[in-house]
């Protein structure tokens, strides 16, 4: 059984992640990490073989770091908060181990399999039509824009074509919960790739294949679940 600790447990995603994690079998929710119920994540970590972060882009990375001293592996779907002093941490935990447990980072914007499908026929269709934007648009509660699903949208599309990354337009309003157009122009046509997410749902299998796989990454942090799909 994997031991599961999810924080942000009284959130949106929060709450919807600990239903998943006490319906898979093979998993165990060992504990909820929420300022709103009153618990910390570093008074769980003891009990945790992974966590995962469903919390705010302030708190992401403090939690992220608290996982790495402790050698418990981190799946993040929290975005708007900078990757950078993860990574050092990381590499520097996985390079001073001398055998001891250290720990993993999955980070992964968007755990929805039609954002990464959509993420990837975008990068394939801008080598052919390289002028394009971006078009996010979500519930008005979201702190971040853009949003971290549009960010990595925009860098791997100016990966694919060796250009610059689209200009990404954000839109936030209430009836919305996460959506993405990316909108390709050239002479006389457009292409559109939309991705619609009705419900947290969408969310649930690519958290889970996470949960089970951040252990045995290729690499000490990895971000992109479409790392773990090749
Ligand atoms: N990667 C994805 O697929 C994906 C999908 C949806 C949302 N998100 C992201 O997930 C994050 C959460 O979204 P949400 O809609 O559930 O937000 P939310 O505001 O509903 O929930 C966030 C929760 O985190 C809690 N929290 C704050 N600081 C904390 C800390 N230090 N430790 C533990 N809990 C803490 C808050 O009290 C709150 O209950 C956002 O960054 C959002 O952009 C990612």
């Amino acid at each position: 059984m994997i031991r599961v600790v999810v924080a942000g447990a009284a959130g949106r995603m929060g709450q919807t992640v600990c239903s998943a994690v006490e319906d898979a079998e093979d998993m165990e929710l060992a504990g909820r990490a929420d300022p709103l119920l009153g618990v910390e994540l570093e008074q769980l970590l003891g009990g945790a073989d992974v966590v995962v972060d469903f919390t705010q882009p302030d708190s992401a990375l403090g939690n992220a770091l608290a996982c790495v001293r402790e050698g418990v592996h981190a799946v993040i779907g929290t975005t708007g908060f900078d990757h950078e002093p993860l990574a050092r941490a990381v590499t520097a935990a996985h390079e001073g181990a001398n055998g001891l447990r250290t720990a993993n980072v999955l980070i992964a914007p968007n755990f929805a399999i039609g954002a990464v499908l959509m993420m990837r026929f975008a990068q394939e269709a801008v080598r052919y039509m390289p002028r394009a934007e971006i078009i996010e648009l979500h519930h008005d509660a979201k702190l971040d824009a853009p949003s971290g699903t549009a960010a990595l949208t925009a860098e791997l599309m100016a990966a694919a074509s060796g250009g610059p990354a689209p200009t990404i337009h954000s839109v936030r309003l209430p009836g919305l919960v996460a959506h993405q157009e990316v909108i390709l122009g050239d002479l006389g046509q457009t292409l559109t790739i939309r991705h619609d997410t009705i419900s947290r749902e969408s969310f649930m299998p690519g958290v889970l294949l996470a949960v089970r796989q951040v252990g045995t990454l290729p690499e000490p942090l990895v971000v992109g679940l479409e790392r773990l799909l090749a």
